[in-house]
């Protein structure tokens, strides 16, 4: 298969390691070879139709861009998707819940000229999942986005597959490891400034610890689940939305006292489609520590189950984009 890997950051770079450590095992287990047939960064492109070498590709990211991997001319990345033959293309550029941007150019391109898609970036499909999903019914291509949420931890497929039979009613989870250390902090008796602190100090906030802490990430999250597995039609305006920023320590307190814990709270329901802190019983399955993510399902039949996992991590989504990859290539290739 070839494919096309735009963004070669922490989940690009972390994937080309994983490809070159499974090689051998992808191909005997599952009859895949994936080629990346082209790279492409924010500074510049590589592009083999062969192949590239990925431990030379690695090497040339090193110097600071994947055009160094051959110092040839450098393309954007619509006029590499555009016009490099592949079956693939790999979205894994920043996250931009304002606008989406590059991330829903680089797919609507790959869609358009009959790629099929994975994207790890989450921007688009919060801000327009139905339409994405619409065009790629229309040109026959799928749209694959395990990595979304959860990271290597299989939230999206367990609700799809695993529960195919039943019906999901509803479920609720934590779907943001950044805000939950911080709240587990505060647990500890930390200060809300001082857990965000902690935090950035760890890598576990970024520079801009709104999206985090303000709930956007987790309403993203949210979005992506409730369409895909509750088969809503809905984008990031539909959600109700609270941040962690005014939970006190006092308030930790008191939830405590309870044997409760203060979490955020990704839920969605017929009704409602809400992120906001929220008292949980410790007693409960979601109420998990440190930067893990857990999400309950509720459906008809059986009762509810629970998934817990750590929800980012270069080589953890860089596991979740394989699985889309085989996943794609057992259902349009598998002969
Ligand atoms: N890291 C995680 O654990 C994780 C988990 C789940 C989902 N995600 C999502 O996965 C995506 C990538 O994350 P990351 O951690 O790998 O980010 P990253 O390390 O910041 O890498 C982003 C990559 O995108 C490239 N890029 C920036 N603008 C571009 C453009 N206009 N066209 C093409 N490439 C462009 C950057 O180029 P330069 O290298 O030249 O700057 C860089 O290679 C994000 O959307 C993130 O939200 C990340």
């Amino acid at each position: 298969m070839r494919v096309i890997l735009v963004g070669f950051g922490v989940v690009g770079q972390s994937f080309a390691k994983l490809l070159l450590s499974r090689s051998a095992d992808l191909y005997s287990q599952h009859g895949i070879k994936p080629r990346i047939v082209a790279c492409v960064d924010n500074k510049g492109s590589a592009v083999s139709p062969a192949g590239l070498d990925l431990e030379r590709l690695l090497a040339a990211k090193k110097k600071g861009t994947v055009g160094m991997y051959e110092k040839k001319e450098s393309f954007d990345p619509i006029h590499v998707i555009e016009n490099v033959d592949a079956e693939v293309v790999i979205e894994c550029s920043p996250t931009n819940l304002t606008t989406g941007e590059p991330g829903t150019s680089h797919i609507i391109s790959a869609m358009r000229t009959g790629k099929h898609v994975i994207s790890v970036n989450k921007g688009p499909l919060a801000l327009a999942f139905p339409s994405l999903i619409e065009l790629a019914n229309y040109n026959g291509v799928m749209l694959r986005f395990s990595g979304t949420v959860g990271g290597g931890t299989p939230i999206l497929e367990f609700a799809k597959r695993c529960l195919k039979g039943d019906r999901i009613i509803s479920f609720q989870g934590i779907l943001n490891g950044t805000t939950n250390y911080i709240l587990s902090k505060m647990e500890e008796g930390l200060t809300y400034e001082s857990a965000l602190a902690d935090a950035k100090e760890k890598g576990y906030a970024e520079a801009n610890s709104a999206l985090d802490t303000d709930g956007y990430d987790a309403a993203a999250k949210l979005v992506i689940m409730s369409n895909w597995v509750m088969g809503m039609k809905v984008t990031m305006k539909d959600v109700a939305r609270t941040g962690i920023s005014g939970v006190k320590v006092s308030d930790v307190g008191r939830a405590r006292e309870r044997s409760n814990a203060i979490k955020l709270i990704a839920a969605c329901d017929s009704r409602r489609l809400e992120v906001r802190p929220t008292e949980v019983s410790k007693k409960d399955p979601i109420c998990v520590n440190g930067t893990l993510n857990a999400v309950t399902f509720s459906s008809e039949h059986s009762g509810q189950q629970t998934i817990i996992g750590r929800g980012a991590g270069g080589m953890e989504t860089a596991s979740a984009v394989l699985r889309d990859l085989i996943e794609i290539r057992d259902t349009n290739f598998a002969s």
